[in-house]
């Protein structure tokens, strides 16, 4: 049905959440077990507080996260996805990842609401560098002030262009599709919401349940991502 849906549709939104980066190595946050937030706490490490207060261990985390967004790379899903986008099949992605793999696969149209892990830039003159800097070591920039990665911190405010860019896209839709988020976090978990309460179908592929499944017309649980995206890719290719 959803790769009827994704042919039908004229403007279909991919809206993607860690799960969709977890088949390329990386953890997601709240899954039982292997979720980042099941072993840390996020207000004590991935805050302002945290910063300013526990800086030590803030650049430990983020230098090891950054570690792993320049070891790992995105998988098949991902470039399915880039592929759809040339083809007119989907026309943006929305993502709440910081590991820049959407881009890394081609895809042209992204918001990234909460930032990138592939740059930092100073606390202080807000200079920017690659984040190659966090991978040697170097926390401080040329000004003294303390370098932090790119990405929104909890408690901080959200791109403005990329929130806005989200924004427009969800009104837009007339197919949404949530890839791999518990859709817990505000204000991203939103844009599932416009996009339904603007009349689009609202489909949640996401291993577990989610807060969202109530409003959506179509839910898959248990099946991965990478999976599915190469059903629905097959089926499409024979259309
Ligand atoms: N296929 C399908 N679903 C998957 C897969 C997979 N291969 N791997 C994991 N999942 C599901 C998990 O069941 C989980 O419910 O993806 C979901 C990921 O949810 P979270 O870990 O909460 O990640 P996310 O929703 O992206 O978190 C949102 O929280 O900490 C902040 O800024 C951080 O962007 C992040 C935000």
């Amino acid at each position: 049905m959803l790769a009827e849906w994704l042919l039908s549709s004229n403007y279909t939104v991919v809206f993607t959440g860690a799960g969709m980066s977890t088949e390329s190595g990386l953890p997601d946050f709240r899954s039982n077990h292997s979720g980042l937030w099941k072993k840390k706490d996020p207000s004590k490490i991935a805050s302002i507080t945290a910063l300013n207060k526990n800086v030590e261990e803030f650049m430990e985390f983020y230098r090891e996260r950054v570690i792993g967004v320049k070891e790992f790379g995105p998988h098949e899903g991902h470039f399915i996805l880039a592929r759809w986008e040339k083809q007119g099949i989907i026309h943006s992605i929305i993502t709440q990842n910081v590991d820049g793999f959407h881009q890394e696969a081609g895809s042209k149209r992204v918001a990234e609401l909460h930032g990138t892990l592939q740059k930092v830039r100073c606390q202080s003159c807000g200079k920017e560098y690659t984040s190659e800097t966090y991978v040697n070591k170097k926390f401080y920039c040329d000004c003294g002030g303390v370098l932090r990665p790119n990405i929104v911190l909890f408690g901080e405010m959200l791109p403005q262009d990329a929130f806005q860019f989200a924004q427009e896209e969800a009104e837009k839709a007339e197919l949404f599709i949530v890839l791999g988020s518990s859709l817990t976090v505000t204000p991203a978990n939103q844009f599932p919401l416009i996009a339904k309460e603007k009349g689009a179908k609202l489909v949640i592929v996401n291993l577990e349940p989610t807060n969202l499944d109530i409003y959506a017309d179509e839910v898959i649980h248990g099946e991965k991502i990478g999976e599915l995206l190469k059903e629905i890719d097959g089926y499409i290719s024979n259309e």
